[in-house]
This record gives C-alpha cells, sequence and structure tokens, in this order.
C-alpha cells in the first residue's frame, strides 16, 4: 500500500472551527479521490507494519474538514477483526433520534488534529439513528451503537466546528462520571 499524501490539520488551525456546507451531487472527481485517500491513510495508519514505517498516529476517522475542506463528509474505518476493516463514508448526516443513555470512552477520545493526551469525559449517545448519504448521494440510514456511535458524533461534531476537548469541562474533567457508563 502507498501511503497518500494527505495534510491533517493541527487544533489550532482556525479552519477546523468552521461550520462545514451540504455537499451535492454528482461528487466531483476531486471528492471521490479524497474519500478513497482518506480510507487507504486510515487503515494503513492502524496496521502495524505501516504505522511504524511512516510514523503514523492510528485514527479509525477523518472528517474533510481537518484537510481543510469544509465539506458535510467524513470517513470511518473500523477494525472488526484482525487487520480487516469496515468502511463507513457518510455525507450529510442527519440524527434521526438518539438514545437517553450516554456513555464516554475510558480511556479518552483521540483525534488526528489534537496531538496530545487529553484526560476527561466527552459524553455521547449510546445509541442513535443517522441518515445520510452515501458516495452516489442515495439516502441511507445507520443504526450505530456503543463506540462507532462515539466515532460517529466525535466526526459530525467536526462538522460543526466542535473539537472533543471543547466538550471535557475545564474545572472538572470527571464531572457527571456516575451518570454515564464507561466504554
Ligand atoms: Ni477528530
Amino acid at each position: 500500500m502507498k501511503l497518500p499524501e494527505i495534510n491533517i490539520l493541527d487544533e489550532k488551525n482556525k479552519v477546523l472551527r468552521q461550520k462545514s456546507n451540504e455537499v451535492t451531487f454528482p461528487l466531483s472527481k476531486e471528492d471521490k479521490k479524497l474519500i478513497d485517500d482518506i480510507i487507504t491513510y486510515l487503515t494503513m495508519s492502524q496496521i502495524k507494519k505501516y504505522y511504524e514505517k511512516y510514523d503514523l498516529r492510528p485514527g479509525m476517522g477523518l472528517a474533510f474538514i481537518q484537510l481543510g475542506i469544509p465539506k458535510n463528509i467524513f470517513v470511518i474505518v473500523e477494525e472488526v477483526d484482525d487487520e480487516v476493516f469496515e468502511n463507513y463514508v457518510i455525507i450529510n448526516p442527519k440524527i434521526i433520534s438518539h438514545s437517553e443513555e450516554l456513555i464516554y470512552v475510558g480511556e479518552g477520545e483521540g483525534c488526528l488534529s489534537v496531538n496530545r493526551e487529553v484526560d476527561g469525559i466527552v459524553p455521547r449517545y449510546a445509541r442513535m439513528r443517522i441518515a445520510y448519504q452515501d458516495i452516489d448521494g442515495n439516502k441511507q440510514e445507520i443504526r450505530v451503537r456503543e463506540d462507532i456511535s462515539v466515532a460517529f458524533q466525535h466526526e459530525m461534531d467536526h462538522l460543526n466546528g466542535i473539537l472533543f476537548i471543547d466538550k471535557i469541562d475545564k474545572k472538572n474533567p470527571y464531572k457527571n462520571k456516575d451518570s454515564m457508563r464507561e466504554i
């Protein structure tokens, strides 16, 4: 596999604070290429041979805005088995419904735009139903739960110019811990 040349913006970059825009179809060639590049990058970042060779931080999600493009598109690459990956390409997502139950990732969330450890609780819905469009513009629905629900919310926040660090209480990073389930 060849590592795609993509430039991920750092948290200090104000572009990350921009709201992304609705995407119209058909997608341009460039956008399709970028989606493929992101899938390859995220996959390679989770395979030891490649992340060691290229000194990559492992990551499972990227939104277009993290590459400086304000479009409502994100990609998630989940390792479902040893070096077996499942991709989600999500365009123009909307939450249809969500659980009352909140969860948080015990070891903390990570982001390829945040190059430091940040401790604290990021409250997320345990389950959601999402409407979105696929790469061909077809309307789709998906149910997500647990870590994939967290990943979807993390990426949807990017589309609104929000980073996970914004959601951690500054004074008390473990506020309301007992009202949420740790995953
Ligand atoms: Ni992120």
